[in-house]
């Protein structure tokens, strides 16, 4: 894949990540301007750094998203930390129209997330363990795949995204915080505690 070039990301308020965006087909991910943009939202995403790119947060109505997690995006996490979240290695994976169905012996997890177009906030969102994800490849081949933990969140936030859904709209209100007070107040606490001490349910 060519390098791309990082482009600029798209900011809540936009219009552009509240319309749900237009399915791709198949012959369309052949096209040298679907390729272009799959490599610069490799880039883009790689830049930020994200572990999830949707074409709507560089101004693109079209279902399409790349995501990729792994040890160069962990920093400062603690191993305990990254345990609790299932946060495993995800290659670099382009889905267009993706269909998300719950696993539901999974069950759910609270856990903070942020998103590159909501700069400077995190804030706790429920979401399920497991999903299975039926796409296109950046082939436009079909492909079915589950994933679990944090991929599998990951997936939802990216899937959210592609139908003008922000995790905003899904976010335990309270739980809201700067990146910045997270570190320094919120991050040492797991689930339950968090709840108690920002005055929410779990
Ligand atoms: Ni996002």
């Amino acid at each position: 894949m060519a390098n791309g070039e990082v482009l600029p990301l798209v900011m809540c308020g936009d219009p552009v990540l509240r319309r749900p965006a237009e399915t791709l087909g198949p012959e369309d991910l052949a096209t040298p301007a679907i390729r272009r943009l799959i490599a610069q939202m490799k880039a883009t995403m790689e830049a930020a750094p994200g572990v999830g790119l949707a074409a709507p947060q560089v101004g693109v109505p079209v279902r399409l998203a790349v995501v990729q997690d792994g040890p160069e995006r962990w920093g400062q996490e603690s191993t305990e930390d990254l345990v609790a979240r299932g946060r495993v290695p995800l290659p670099f994976t382009v889905v267009a129209n993706p269909v998300l169905t719950y696993l539901d012996a999974g069950g759910e997890a609270a856990f903070y997330e942020g998103c590159l177009s909501v700069p400077g906030l995190t804030g706790v969102v429920r979401r399920h363990l497991g999903v299975r994800v039926e796409a296109l490849d950046e082939h436009g081949q079909m492909f079915s795949r589950q994933y679990t933990g944090w991929p599998a969140r990951i997936l939802q936030h990216e899937a959210d995204h592609l139908a003008g859904v922000l995790y905003l709209d899904r976010v335990e209100v309270r739980s809201l915080s700067t990146v910045d007070n997270y570190r320094d107040y919120l991050a040492r606490f797991n689930a339950q505690e968090l709840a108690e001490l920002l005055g929410y349910q779990v």
